[in-house]
């Protein structure tokens, strides 16, 4: 049989330490010497010139670069060759040195000829996948690709068979567009044995989940004479005791008017471990979904997102709303949609100006999503004659009356 129809034998050369000579400093090099570093090999160099990218990577001490032609003996004490020079005759003559001294060589210009394969490979949470197809590179790129999104987004279930410690991942959702979740909760998601979820953020996922996942709504957990959140922060504690992945799925960012610290602090009370993965929050991508951006060169410098759940008047108001009205900038109000009227006229009663542009964003990034555009004069009577309704996001300030096409 051909030596090249017999399939290559895959392992794994833990490099960390050896010696690694690279010849030739150009693109394969580029490519090749970040993994070798990352796997701690001792990396050197054999090259006239070297990319910017090598350059960059001798100068921050990865990697030695010896600058001068390859020459016999270059391989004699290393592990592993990659041999990569612009001059067949030399790629030749390093890679029959290497066969001399049984060094495993990859050459970028002779397939055939070398006695070790670079795989595509790539990494997810601690997994290294590795693609060989032996004459298709592209495919095993293909290959490649598939696996480790798969990995990532939790679309191809590998889940851990290590005894789990109790844990708990507080994992923001996004605004509601179940493509916007970010990869890394997407996979805790599909890997979850209970996922605790609010009403808003990407609900359409939950309906992904195989059978044999808990799916609880929050806002349905009994509890009796605890309060709503005592009530969740137990029955987080409870499934991760039980041995259960559990997934608590918030909209937005947790950490954004989610509560997610305390049920963080709840967890770590209980001596439970937490992840916390952040998430797009709606503050600013509904205003984005809807064509506001909540800056913008030469409008506004900076932007305040703020809760109006409570009144302005409103004793417990830990808002400085007089201070809020001096500002140039975007306001975002986040829960204040029953309250905008007050909110609009507070505003305008500490010095905002009545006409300063106003959107309401109701349900952004979802089928449902719609846009309200007011003045602050105007907001509080059109929000009600437009019967809107929460979840909405109201953003206040000049970056509301931006138009694509038209730059002012
Ligand atoms: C309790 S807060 C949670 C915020 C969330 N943690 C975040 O970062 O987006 C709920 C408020 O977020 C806003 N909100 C969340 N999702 C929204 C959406 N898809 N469209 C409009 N507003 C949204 C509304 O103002 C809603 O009342």
């Amino acid at each position: 049989m051909d030596r090249n129809d017999v399939p290559a034998y895959p392992v794994g050369l833990r490099l960390s330490g050896r010696r690694v000579v690279v010849l030739g400093g150009g693109q394969v090099a580029q490519r090749r010497l970040p993994s070798l570093v990352a796997a701690g090999a001792d990396v050197v160099l054999v090259s006239p010139s070297a990319t910017p990218s090598v350059e960059a990577m001798v100068d921050a001490g990865e990697v030695r670069w010896e600058r001068r032609r390859y020459q016999q003996g270059d391989l004699a004490d290393a592990w592993y060759a990659v041999v990569a020079t612009d001059d067949p005759q030399a790629n030749a003559a390093a890679s029959a040195e290497a066969e001399q001294h049984r060094v495993w060589c990859v050459r970028s210009d002779d397939a055939d000829a070398a006695t070790a394969w670079t795989p595509a490979t790539g990494r997810s949470e601690g997994v290294t996948v590795a693609v060989l197809t032996g004459s298709d590179p592209r495919r095993s790129a293909a290959v490649r690709d598939a696996v480790v999104e798969g990995l990532r987004d939790g679309t191809l279930a590998a889940p851990h068979h290590r005894a789990r410690t109790p844990s708990v991942a507080l994992v923001g959702g996004g605004p509601g567009d179940p493509d916007l979740i970010t990869v890394r909760g997407r996979r805790l998601l599909a890997e979850a044995d209970v996922v605790i979820a609010d009403r808003l953020g990407p609900r359409d996922l939950l309906d992904e989940l195989p059978p044999h996942v808990e799916v609880i709504d929050a806002a349905k957990i009994p509890y009796g004479r605890a309060m709503a959140q005592e009530a969740i922060n137990n029955a987080l504690i409870e499934h991760a005791k039980a041995g259960k992945a559990v997934v608590r799925l918030k909209g937005g960012d947790p950490f954004v008017f989610g509560r997610g610290m305390e049920e963080a602090q709840a967890l770590a009370e209980a001596g439970i471990a937490c992840t916390v993965v952040p998430g797009i929050s709606s503050s600013i991508s509904v205003p984005a979904a809807a064509g506001i951006p909540v800056t913008h060169r030469g409008v506004a410098h900076e932007f305040t997102v703020v809760s109006g759940h409570v009144a302005p008047d409103d004793p417990s108001s830990l808002v400085d709303w007089a201070a809020l009205a001096r500002l140039h900038g975007t306001l975002v109000l986040l829960m204040a949609v029953e309250r905008i009227g007050a909110i609009a006229r507070t505003l305008i009663a500490h010095g905002r100006d009545a006409d300063t542009p106003v959107a309401i964003v109701q349900e952004g990034t979802t089928a449902a999503q719609r846009r309200v555009d007011a003045t602050l004069a105007t907001v509080g009577r059109t929000a009600a004659d437009e019967g809107v309704r929460p979840p909405a996001v109201i953003v206040i300030g000049d970056v509301v009356a931006l138009r694509l096409g038209n730059r002012g």
